[in-house]
């Protein structure tokens, strides 16, 4: 992918209040959010109770899975785990609805690690049906348990009386308020060192600048060339993400609890493949292809890329570096700490569509590795400057 700072750094106005002059339509949003907050961290709404979307997104976490005992988030029944690595939902705001950029000829946006939910609220109705996950059997043992939270009444202020009558509209508002909620403020604060920087009010230090220069440098890191480090034209902060699809080569991980998982949940068993956006599209051009993912709070998000092989920030840099230039391990099942200790990489997951021109061989030096782990340690929400001595 080639640089799509403008898109990028798109709609941050939809942080803004808009200036009505009614005081309804506020109030609503207000309740909406609100509600949305309450549904989010409701663990009263799997089967059986117990799990919330907190609970594989949780604040401290920077709203990704806060238990790094496993690369992916267990489900509320014992034994089931989703084959994929959770996400963090800060920013996600920001993805564009799924679509095909037919100047960029290639598709761009959209929620889910392979764009299969065009938008937040197609997302949200997701998780609450999935056998992986919440597992309700359908919508409507959804909608029955929401009726019967403490919150019901809540939707009639949010969406006028009778709200949660009619079966498939609740559950569509259910989603609209888990929707309005992942928009707020609280998903996009924009506060860690590297905004400060931006904004003039903090100094990097000079492994942090080292780092942030080789990430910007199309003949070094070349992060940015899909993890766009700028301001837009509009001023508006950089997202590191451009929200597009490609495929790096990541290879299987054998620590992937879900190759175990029965032949019901998942018929190939060890034979699995991840196919990304050429599986939600049916496409095999785009085999093996996952959305571009915010480096914003990566520090906190560990493990990484869709599947977690890398359980360390060094470790996915080092595989940037040298995927090309290392020889290929012998088996196809070697974790991340084995194959740096026996100098290979695996075969990627997906050997169609590997993305060979903008990675693979960087000439990075270990210290120039160490450098740009260090730039990403600055991404992190919630920074503060150190207090002055007097
Ligand atoms: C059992 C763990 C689990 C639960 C519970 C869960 N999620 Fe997720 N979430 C995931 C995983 C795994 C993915 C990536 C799945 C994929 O790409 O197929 C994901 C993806 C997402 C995304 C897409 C982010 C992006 O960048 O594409 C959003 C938004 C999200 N979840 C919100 C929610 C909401 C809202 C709930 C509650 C209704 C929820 N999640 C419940 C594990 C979970
Ligand atoms: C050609 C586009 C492209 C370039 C260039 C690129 N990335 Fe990525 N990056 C991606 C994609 C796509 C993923 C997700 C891949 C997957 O899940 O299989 C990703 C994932 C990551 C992740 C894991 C994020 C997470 O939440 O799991 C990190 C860390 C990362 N990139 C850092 C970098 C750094 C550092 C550089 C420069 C050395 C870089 N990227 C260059 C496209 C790119």
């Amino acid at each position: 992918m080639l640089k799509h700072t403008l898109l990028a750094s798109a709609a941050v106005a939809i942080l803004a209040v808009p200036a009505l002059a009614d005081t309804a339509e506020p109030r609503r949003q207000a309740a909406l959010e609100r509600l949305g907050q309450l549904l989010f961290f409701d663990p009263g709404l799997s089967s059986p109770p117990g799990q919330s979307c907190a609970t594989c997104h949780a604040a401290d976490a920077g709203f990704a899975e806060p238990d790094r005992s496993l690369p992916v988030s267990r489900g509320v029944l014992p034994g089931r785990t989703d084959s994929r690595n959770a996400p963090t939902v800060m920013y996600a705001q920001f993805s564009p609805a799924f679509h095909f950029d037919k100047n960029e000829e290639h598709y761009v946006g959209g929620q889910f690690l392979d764009g299969r939910a065009a938008t937040l609220e197609e997302q949200a109705k997701g998780p609450f049906l999935n056998p992986l996950e919440m597992a309700n059997p359908n919508k409507a043992s959804v909608v029955e348990k929401v009726r019967r939270a403490p919150y019901a009444a809540d939707f009639d202020t949010a969406f006028g009386p009778a709200a949660l009558t009619d079966t498939d509209q609740a559950f569509e508002r259910v989603a609209q308020a888990l929707a309005a909620f992942e928009r707020t403020r609280q998903f996009a604060p924009f506060t860690s060192k590297y905004d400060a920087y931006l904004a003039g009010k903090a100094k990097l230090t000079a492994q942090e600048k080292r780092g942030l220069r080789l990430f910007e440098d199309e003949k070094k890191g070349n992060c940015a060339a899909c993890h766009p480090s700028q301001r837009g034209p509009d001023g508006a902060p950089p997202l590191f993400t451009d929200f597009t699809y490609d495929n790096l080569g990541v290879p299987r991980n054998p620590d992937n609890p879900f190759y175990k998982l029965p032949p019901e949940l998942n018929p190939a068993g060890e034979r699995f493949v991840d196919l990304g956006l050429g599986g939600a599209l049916n496409k095999r051009a785009e085999d093996g292809k996952f959305k571009v993912p915010t480096l914003r709070n990566i520090a906190l998000t560990a493990p990484y890329m869709h599947n977690g092989y890398f359980r360390t920030l060094r470790g996915s840099v080092v595989f940037y570096n040298d995927r090309d230039t290392k020889p290929r391990c012998a088996s196809d099942w070697v974790s991340e700490a084995d194959a740096l200790k026996q100098q290979c990489w695996p075969a990627p997951e997906v050997t169609a569509n590997v993305n060979d021109e903008e990675l693979g061989k960087l000439g990075l030096s270990d210290s120039e590795i160490d450098d740009i782990v260090a730039f990403m340690h600055t991404l992190t929400d919630g920074w503060k400057p150190a207090p002055r001595r007097r």
